[in-house]
C-alpha cells in the first residue's frame, strides 16, 4: 500500500513516497520530459540500472564501485566534471539509485552544481530507506574522517521502493534495522516493540522515517536536540574506520559505549542475539579516531545518555569519561 508523506521543512518542502515496485512504474512519480543524471554503484547498477533508464526518455549515468570508498572528492570531481562537459542545466536533475553512499555522493553533486540543481533520491539499502534518505545530510568523506566535508541540502523527492532490499545481502538488510533500532531507542518505542515483533519491513521504514522527520523538524542544522541521532555513531564511525565493518553493524556495538542503562544494555544484548552479532575486538587506537570525529573536541565529547526508551538526550561528558568506557 503506498504510503506519503509530506515534509514541510524551513529549507523547504519535499515528499517521500513508499511503495513497492515503485522503480518499475517510474512514470507515475517522475517528470519523463526531464534530462536526469543517474549516480548509482555497480552492485545497484546490475540489479536496477536498466529497469530506471529504459522508461527514462533523456539521460545520462554515472556507475561508481560500491562501497564506502566511493565517497571520495576524486568522484565528487567526475561527477561535477560529467555534469559539467554533458551540458547540465541549472534545471535538469540528478537522481541518486544506490545505498546511503550514493545519497551521500549524489546529494553532495547536486548542491554543489551551478549553486544547487533538484536531486530526486531512490535509495536502495535498507539503511538507505530507513534513515540516510530523509534529513538533508549530504557528503563525501576526507583523510579517513567520514562525512567531513558536507552539506544540508534536500532532495526534491524521495522514492522509496521497499521490493529494492529483497537484492540486498542478509548484513547489509539487517544493518538497515540498526539505525531503525537507534531512531526507536532514543525516541520512539513503538519502533522497538515493531522491530522485537519482526513487524513487516515497510510499516518499519514508514515508522522510523516519520520519527526521524519529526525530530529533524525541530533541529534542521543538527545544533541540538538531532543530535539523539547519533547514538551510538562516535564509537560507531571509528569501529567503521578501524575494523573496516559496515556501518550499521558498527553503530549497533558503537550504541554500548554511549550513557546507557542496564535495561537499554539488556535490550541491546537481545538485539545482539537476533541479529547474531558476535564480533570482538581491541579498543586501542580507538580514542585518536573519535578525536578526529566532530562529536569529540579537545577534553569533552557528546554522547547519548538514555536511561529509557525513547527519552534519549544529548550530554557532554569529559573526555576521561569516554577513555574510562574504552
Ligand atoms: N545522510 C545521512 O543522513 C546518512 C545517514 C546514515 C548513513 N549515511 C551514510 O550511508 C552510508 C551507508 O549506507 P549503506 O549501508 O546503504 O551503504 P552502501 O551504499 O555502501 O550500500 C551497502 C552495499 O549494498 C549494496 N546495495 C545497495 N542497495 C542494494 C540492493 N538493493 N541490492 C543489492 N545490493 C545493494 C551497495 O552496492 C553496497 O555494496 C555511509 O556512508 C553513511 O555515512 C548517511
Ligand atoms: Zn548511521
Amino acid at each position: 500500500m503506498k504510503k506519503l508523506i509530506n515534509v514541510e521543512l524551513k529549507n523547504g518542502n519535499y515528499q517521500v513516497i513508499i511503495e513497492s515496485n515503485l522503480l518499475k512504474n517510474i512514470e507515475d512519480y517522475i517528470d519523463l520530459s526531464q534530462r536526469y543524471f543517474i549516480v548509482t554503484d555497480d552492485n545497484v547498477a546490475a540489479y536496477y540500472l536498466e529497469t530506471l533508464t529504459s522508461q527514462l526518455k533523456n539521460f545520462d549515468y554515472i556507475v561508481l564501485a560500491n562501497g564506502e570508498a566511493a565517497k571520495s572528492f576524486s568522484n565528487l570531481q567526475m561527477i561535477l566534471e560529467k555534469l559539467l562537459e554533458l551540458n547540465y542545466e541549472r534545471t535538469d536533475q540528478i537522481i541518486a539509485l544506490g545505498g546511503g553512499v550514493i545519497g551521500d555522493i549524489a546529494g553532495l553533486a547536486a548542491s554543489l552544481y551551478m549553486r544547487g540543481i533538484a536531486y530526486i533520491n531512490i535509495p536502495t539499502s535498507s539503511l538507505a530507506q530507513i534513515d540516510a534518505s530523509v534529513g538533508g545530510k549530504v557528503a563525501i568523506d576526507l583523510a579517513g574522517v567520514k562525512n567531513v566535508i558536507g552539506d544540508f541540502y534536500n532532495s526534491s523527492q524521495v522514492l522509496i521502493d521497499p521490493a529494492l532490499t529483497a537484492s540486498l545481502s542478509k548484513e547489509h538488510y539487517q544493518a538497515g534495522l540498526v539505525e531503525a533500532l537507534k531512531i526507536g531507542l532514543t525516541s520512539n518505542s513503538k519502533l522497538v516493540s515493531m522491530l522485537e515483533a519482526d513487524a513487516e519491513y515497510n510499516l518499519i521504514v514508514n515508522q522510523a522515517i516519520r520519527t526521524k522527520l519529526s525530530i529533524v523538524k525541530e533541529d534542521e542544522m543538527d545544533l541540538g536536540l538531532r543530535n539523539i541521532l547519533n547514538f551510538g555513531h562516535t564509537f560507531g564511525h571509528a569501529l567503521e574506520v578501524k575494523y573496516n565493518l559496515i556501518h550499521g553493524e558498527a553503530v549497533f556495538y558503537g550504541m554500548y559505549y554511549d550513557d546507557i542503562s542496564s535495561d537499554i544494555k539488556n535490550i541491546l544484548d537481545k538485539f545482539k542475539e537476533k541479529f547474531d552479532y558476535k564480533r570482538e575486538f581491541a579498543t586501542d587506537g580507538l580514542m585518536d579516531l573519535m578525536i578526529n570525529d566532530k562529536k569529540v573536541s579537545k577534553d569533552m565529547c557528546s554522547l547519548i545518555k538514555l536511561d529509557k526508551v525513547g527519552a534519549g538526550t544529548v550530554a557532554r561528558y569529559p573526555l576521561a569519561y569516554l577513555k574510562e568506557k574504552l
